[in-house]
């Protein structure tokens, strides 16, 4: 079978190590924003794709797309005549040969373009879960590692007029120093997950923009727009029609204009979620977009929108399709879980624990639900491989990039459950705050902690990150995981930073809908009854938090996790859902539904 392989004379092997180092350190650059205004060719659709369960593509170059030049010529393997896959979208649930795969498959799409004089290209892509290697015509433009968070490459001195092949080498498998890392508790869905486009630019255009009201005021925006390309100076209007908005401003040499102006705004909230069209006009290029202005802040104890205290009626969301068992990308997808948020009574989704497409974020904002935007530092991170704060920073500035124009967006988190034991692990994320804050002085910052202390029915809430976290998010599962140590209506509490708002960020326990294998107060039954229980006795116990301002449980659906394996309750399913994976609402919705009817 490798026969071919030996005919790799050393120097070849030498030349390909050191041109994988060389390419390789092409990371893919950082990418434009606001996709859906941009002159986009789609490459959504079917893609040739090479299963490569032992990695041997590496070594054939399956990238050159070799043919056969003489009759003793033969190359094992080709993208033409194997099988398809559909782009956006996770392999896993494609194939049932690939349901389990944690691996390499190689993606091939072709397309035709006739390059333009005037005219940049861009290669976006919206997310490659986990590693992605890029070629061109044979060609590698560079690499990406992160499952949620956009990337691109400029490819207008490399593309050709006529035919050119795009391969996409995506990678699953999980890295120790990666971020997650090699546990947690979701379904590693694989592939190119979120669309691909061709863009086509003018030699100077339209990069990145922050169009926001600044830190505590109701009606003036403090932003900046960001050019790039070769005529960096040029005049920049901002107009917002509706308001009779015509601002100008000008770029300096470095392609950046300072906005700054004043307006009477009808603030974005739950209720009214008003958006305007923006429209961003240089002398090279144009976008526009629907951008909404609130402020955001936490004072004494409370979270404040528009300077009212609000109370986030939240729930937990993973990026999965419950009635696929797939990864959700779409907006149809976006819709399905974010009308039964709405339903469930939420003002504020927790999108866990990465960050999700963008059809999720610009439709919940669109719906008037806010959004929590969380980085995949989950769990078990390792924290001392000296690797990991560079890409923590790389996609904190990815996640934020994409989403800072969202006035949905209300926090990053920027961490989940993550075990203060681990060496470097407060360093590391009290710089990574740090940098969230340089990147963001708006929205209010938290890390998700489960390090509290539950003793004789009393909560101590400790951890160094609350002290560098605008909310105290805790994830406590007293009822499932911890067992009730006295009356919930009589827990104490004692929180290290005790002047900030409380959010329970994670509360639950599991249910399979319809059982009914045992007694309703036995917790190995999985019964509706248990679950009920825990949110009965949970909604009792919010009452005795200090200055709780929201909380959220875990989770919506029920979802896909491998590492669930009870064969008749769980089946690889997560079963914390207050609705099952077909929809079905668990007695314990009820409660919840009746709590955020109140509040
Ligand atoms: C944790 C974790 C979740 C996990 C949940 C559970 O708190 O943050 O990702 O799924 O517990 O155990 O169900």
């Amino acid at each position: 079978m490798f026969k071919s392989i030996k005919i790799f004379s050393n120097k070849r092997i030498l030349i390909f190590l050191f041109s994988f180092l060389l390419v390789d350190m092409v990371i893919g650059q950082d990418a434009m924003i606001n996709i859906q205004s941009r002159n986009a060719i789609s490459l959504n659709g079917q893609w040739n794709v090479i299963i490569d369960p032992t990695g041997v593509g590496e070594w054939l170059q399956v990238w050159l797309e070799k043919r056969p030049q003489k009759k003793t010529d033969f190359f094992e393997y080709s993208f033409d005549g194997g099988p398809v896959l559909k782009v956006p979208g996770d392999f896993n649930s494609q194939k049932s040969e690939l349901t389990f795969f944690e691996g390499t498959v190689w993606y091939r799409k072709k397309f035709n373009y006739t390059i333009q004089n005037e005219k940049r290209l861009f290669l976006h892509f919206g997310a490659v879960n986990y590693i992605a290697d890029v070629y061109l015509n044979g060609e590698k433009l560079g690499i990406h590692e992160g499952g949620f968070t956009p990337f691109q490459f400029e490819i207008t001195n490399k593309v050709k007029s006529g035919i050119n092949s795009i391969v996409v080498k995506t990678n699953n498998v999980r890295q120790k120093n990666g971020l997650p890392g090699l546990g947690y508790d979701w379904f590693n869905y694989g592939g190119i997950t979120r669309d691909v486009n061709i863009i086509e630019t003018g030699k100077t255009y339209i990069q990145d923009y922050s169009i926001q009201l600044k830190k505590g005021s109701l009606n003036t925006v403090s932003g900046w727009i960001q050019l790039d390309g070769l005529q960096l100076e040029q005049k920049i209007e901002i107009k917002i029609p509706e308001l009779n908005i015509q601002y100008k401003t000008k770029s300096d040499k470095k392609g950046l204009a300072p906005v700054d102006f004043s307006s009477g705004f009808e603030l974005w909230s739950p209720e009214n979620p008003k958006l305007y069209k923006v429209i961003i006009k240089s002398e090279t290029d144009s976008v526009s977009e629907n951008i909404g202005f609130r402020n955001i802040e936490v004072k004494e104890g409370k979270v404040l929108l528009n300077n009212h205290p609000i109370f986030l009626k939240a729930v937990n969301i993973h990026e999965e399709n419950p009635y696929k068992g797939a990864r959700a990308y779409s907006r149809d997808d976006a819709n399905l879980l974010l009308k039964a948020a709405k339903e469930l009574g939420c003002n504020l989704v927790r999108l866990a624990h990465y960050p999700h497409n963008e059809n999720m974020i610009r439709e919940a904002e669109r719906m008037g639900l806010m959004i929590w935007s969380e980085l995949p530092v989950y769990q078990h991170i390792d924290f001392a491989d000296s690797t990991v704060p560079v890409k923590m920073d790389r996609m904190l500035g990815e996640m934020i990039r994409r989403d800072k124009n969202r006035c949905g967006v209300v926090v990053w988190s920027l961490s989940n459950e993550t075990y203060p034991s681990t060496p470097n692990r407060d360093k590391a994320l009290v710089e990574l705050t740090k940098k969230c804050k340089a990147l963001d002085s708006v929205r209010l910052i938290t890390h998700v902690i489960n390090s509290q202390k539950y003793l004789s029915n009393s909560f101590e809430l400790w951890d160094t990150l609350y002290r560098h976290s605008d909310l105290v998010s805790i994830n406590e599962y007293a009822g499932w995981y911890v067992p009730w140590q006295g009356k919930p209506s009589d827990v104490k509490w004692k929180v290290v930073c005790p002047e900030k708002p409380v959010f329970i960020s994670e509360f639950g326990g599991e249910a399979l809908f319809g059982s009914d294998y045992g007694p309703a107060d036995e917790a190995a039954y999985w019964t509706e009854e248990y679950q009920e229980k825990i949110y009965i006795d949970q909604v009792k116990m919010f009452n005795t938090v200090p200055n709780l301002s929201g909380v959220c449980p875990w989770l919506l659906f029920d979802y896909r996790s491998l590492s669930r394996l009870h064969p008749v309750y769980q089946k690889g399913y997560n079963r914390k859902g207050l609705l099952s994976e077909k929809g079905d609402k668990k007695k314990a919705w009820y409660i919840m539904k009746v709590y955020y009817n109140k509040k």
